[in-house]
This record gives structure tokens, C-alpha cells and sequence, in this order.
């Protein structure tokens, strides 16, 4: 079967859809993007990503192409199309199509493509054996906030760490780690604490984070948002990484140091089987 995507008002056949050389996003990587998750034919946490979606396009001065509600319409139109059980949508947004110019155009119509992706989410075998991280210095830009489409140097640490042998990597500033290349990334202390980065610019807002955070803290889950160290994450009880993609994930060793007994720890299996059933609950 085809896969049917979504450009720029159109439902068309994957390989009839074409965009413009001339296109921001691919000169530029002048675009952003979201990866929202599906549940048994439905959407996790869409108003989540909806928001982060609207503050992305804002810090780049961009204007939302189309209503919350007619964006959702589209997200469903496509997972009922390609009949999506579990998987994803991808949406990205770039400024347009203009003649290359370093100086941002103004009033470009937007592009707009969104695509579905069938994965095994749930029931993912890395999920039971968890994943192993390398490391790799942080080497991005400073507004790792604003969810754009220019994601070569994650791209090239996940490849190097692949290549050594390792799952992912997380990502180093100063010693301490910022996040894994398409996830945010997690200790568990000795003593029981779950610490994970602040908010700022050095980090992408998960939403999983967010609602993650939310029910560890409901399940009575001491959290700490802080920066932690490699030395103090290699000396954790357990880890995990979250994204839309993964949910929670167990990471059960960190650059070959491995982590308590190797096995994905019971705060990140815990965390997982609720941040699975509250989503399925609250899925549209
Ligand atoms: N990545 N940090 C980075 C650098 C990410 O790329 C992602 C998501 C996250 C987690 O964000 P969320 O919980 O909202 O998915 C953190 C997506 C899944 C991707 O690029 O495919």
C-alpha cells in the first residue's frame, strides 16, 4: 500500500509529492518539526506538541500555517488513511520557497508536510533489554529549544556511537550531560532521586519530559531538575532517556560502565507502564 502524505493542502501518494529545490528548508534547514505519537490509532499528547509546535515557529518568526483544530483534523485524516495502529506523525513546517538569501523573506506561504510512520512502540524489544549510550561532546548550536529540522550533528553522534557499538549517545557540555541525540536523557540516584536537566536553551522541551515528570511526581517520585555530571550518571542506580518515539526508555550502561545490575531499573519500568496507560487514557 502507498503511504499517503499531506502537502501543503493536498493528500497525495508519497512518491507524487514534490517540493521545490528553492524550498528554506532544504538551503536553510529554515524549518521546524514535531513527532507526535500514536496509540492504537490515536494521538499522544497532541496538545503538547501543538504548543511547543507555535513556540518553535515563533522564536523563528513564523506564523502558524492553519488552526490547532485544523492541524489535528490533518494529523487524523492521515493516521485513518494509512490505517496507523501505533507509530508516529511527522510534521514539519519550513518558511517556503524564495531564491537563496541569508536575509530571512518575509510573507512566504509556508510549507507544510506531514507523513505517518508505522513502529512498534509499545512492545519494543529494546524496551526489556534497555539501551547502551556512548558519549559525544555537545557540539549543536545554542538554541537547542526551538525544534528545527537542522539536526546533522545529532545525526552524525548517533552514527559515530552506532559505529562504536553503542545504542545512542548522550551528549556532553562542560562535563554534564545535556541530552541523548533525540531524547532527554535521565539518571536515577543511589538514593532513589530522579534527576534530569533543567529547562533552558541548552535542551529541547520534551513533551514526554513534561508529562513524564508530571506522574513520576504524582506517584509520589522525587525529582530533581538539575544538570547531572558523566562521573555522577556512570555512579547512578539506573537511567532512561524519554521521547515521543521511545516513551520511557532503561538505559542499562553509559559509555561502557554499566549500571547496577544491567538490567532496565524498576523506576524507569515503573515510569513506563504508567507514562504508557495514562497516555492511552488521555490519547485523541
Ligand atoms: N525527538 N531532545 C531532543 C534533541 C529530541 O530530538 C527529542 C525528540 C526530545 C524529546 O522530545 P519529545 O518528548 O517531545 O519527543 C528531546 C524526536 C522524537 C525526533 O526527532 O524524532
Amino acid at each position: 500500500m502507498t503511504r499517503i502524505v499531506y502537502l501543503n493542502g493536498d493528500y497525495v501518494p508519497a512518491e507524487e509529492a514534490k517540493i521545490s529545490i528553492f524550498d528554506r528548508g532544504f538551503l536553510m534547514a529554515d524549518g521546524v518539526y514535531e513527532v507526535t505519537s500514536v496509540l492504537d490509532g490515536k494521538l499522544i499528547d497532541f496538545a503538547g506538541h501543538l504548543a511547543r509546535l507555535e513556540r518553535s515557529l515563533s522564536e523563528l518568526g513564523m506564523e502558524m500555517p492553519m488552526s490547532g483544530e485544523d492541524l489535528l483534523a490533518v494529523h487524523r485524516e492521515l493516521v485513518a488513511r494509512n490505517g496507523v495502529v501505533e507509530g508516529g506523525v511527522y510534521l514539519q513546517i519550513t518558511r517556503g520557497v524564495a531564491d537563496r538569501d541569508f536575509l530571512m523573506p518575509e510573507g512566504l506561504a509556508p510549507t507544510v508536510v506531514l507523513f505517518t510512520m508505522s513502529m512498534v512502540l509499545k512492545g519494543s524489544p529494546k524496551a526489556e533489554k534497555g539501551l547502551s549510550v556512548g558519549l559525544a561532546e555537545d557540539l549543536r548550536w545554542a538554541r537547542r529549544d526551538i525544534k528545527t529540522v537542522q539536526l546533522l550533528y545529532p545525526s552524525m553522534a548517533k552514527t559515530a556511537a552506532v559505529k562504536a557499538g553503542f545504542d545512542d549517545a548522550w551528549m556532553v557540555e562542560d562535563g554534564a550531560v545535556t541530552e541523548g541525540t533525540s531524547n532527554n536523557a535521565y539518571i536515577v540516584t543511589r538514593d532513589g532521586k530522579i534527576v534530569t536537566r533543567q529547562l533552558s536553551n541548552d535542551i529541547l522541551h520534551g513533551i514526554t519530559r513534561a508529562a513524564v515528570l508530571k506522574m513520576a511526581a504524582e506517584a509520589q517520585m522525587v525529582v530533581e531538575e538539575r544538570a547531572f555530571t558523566v562521573e555522577e550518571a556512570k555512579a547512578a542506580a539506573e537511567a532512561f532517556v524519554t521521547s515521543a518515539t521511545t516513551f520511557v526508555m532503561p538505559v542499562v550502561s553509559i559509555d561502557g560502565t554499566v549500571l547496577g545490575d544491567g538490567k532496565p531499573g524498576p523506576i524507569a519500568r515503573r515510569l513506563r507502564e504508567i507514562y504508557i496507560e495514562e497516555s492511552e487514557k488521555l490519547a485523541v
